[in-house]
């Protein structure tokens, strides 16, 4: 499976952290977002991976590439494993020469993608899933017939509609929508569900032709949500309400969140965390 994993974006929410370090470099818990964006990728099946960057990204090549100064530890089992994962997919990377939106970023993949159906995750969103996400979203598309995309949606609290891309349509099988309408981050008195777009994507070809139809929007940017509405008058479109859970990390407070959860998980971090915790009281 090729898959496209967009890395490009400012991390604005994130600011001053991603000032010069890129947010899909922000750990959580002893690896960056990346890392596990990339393990979810190559446990789905992925054997080709396209990471899109841009200005100030060049630590993500640097993170799967192998470190001379580091070589004296690399039967470290930190670095061992993060070198298993590099030689089990080819990891490419592709430039986007200025910030033009998501849809522009996969743009920059299309000559190594060619006529191929692909995956695409966000590269600052880890999704925990059993089976893999993208391996969930390519039985759907190989269910539909294998000529129509597949967006992963999440069934979100009114509050966050206006933060995501949002996907309409009635049910056509189980957890599965046939998408008729998609709005990306609409105001919630103009949302018509609340099955948000959580960042997962499995894509036909076709969507670069939609995609080059697009104007981009007030502020610059081609929209991939808006991309999508061009692709649904070529070919059909389906939604999965996946199954696990989906930790965004692109601001302070979503990516606290996702260390703490996972470090409760973690038998190597629990004790420490739970013990601080109860601490809490006294300021650091
Ligand atoms: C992007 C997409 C949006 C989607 C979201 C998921 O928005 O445009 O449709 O719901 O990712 O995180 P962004 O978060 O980049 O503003």
């Amino acid at each position: 499976m090729k898959v496209v994993i967009p890395a490009a974006g400012l991390g604005t929410r994130f600011l001053p952290a991603t000032k010069s370090m890129p947010k899909e470099m922000l750990p959580v818990l002893n690896r960056p977002v990346i890392q596990y964006v990339v393990e979810e990728a190559v446990a789905a099946g992925a054997d080709d991976i396209t990471i899109i960057t841009g200005r100030s990204k060049r630590a993500l090549e640097d993170h799967f590439d192998r470190n001379p100064e580091l070589a004296g530890s690399a039967e470290l089992p930190a670095l061992r494993q993060l070198d298993e994962l590099s030689e089990k997919a080819q990891i490419h990377f592709v430039r986007q020469r200025s910030p033009r939106g998501l849809a522009d970023a996969l743009l920059s993949a299309e000559k190594h993608i060619g006529s191929h159906s692909f995956g695409v995750l966000l590269g600052d969103s880890i999704h925990l899933c059993d089976p893999p996400l993208l391996r969930q979203l390519q039985e759907v598309f190989e269910k539909m017939g294998g000529r129509s995309s597949i967006l992963a949606l999440e069934v979100v609290p009114d509050q966050k509609v206006s933060s995501y891309g949002i996907a309409a349509g009635p049910e056509v099988a189980e957890r599965t929508i046939d998408v008729q309408r998609l709005v990306e981050k609409p105001r919630l008195e103009e949302a018509p569900a609340r099955t948000a777009i959580t960042g997962a994507y499995y894509l036909t070809p076709t969507v670069f032709d939609a995609i080059r139809e697009t104007p981009p929007d007030h502020r610059g940017e081609i929209q991939l949500t808006d991309a999508l509405v061009h692709l649904m008058a070529r070919e059909k479109i389906y939604g999965l309400v996946f199954r696990g859970r989906r930790y965004d990390t692109g601001t302070p407070e979503l990516w606290l969140e996702a260390n703490v959860r996972f470090a409760l998980a973690d038998p190597k971090y629990r004790d420490r965390l739970r013990e601080v915790i109860g601490d809490a009281s006294t300021p650091p």
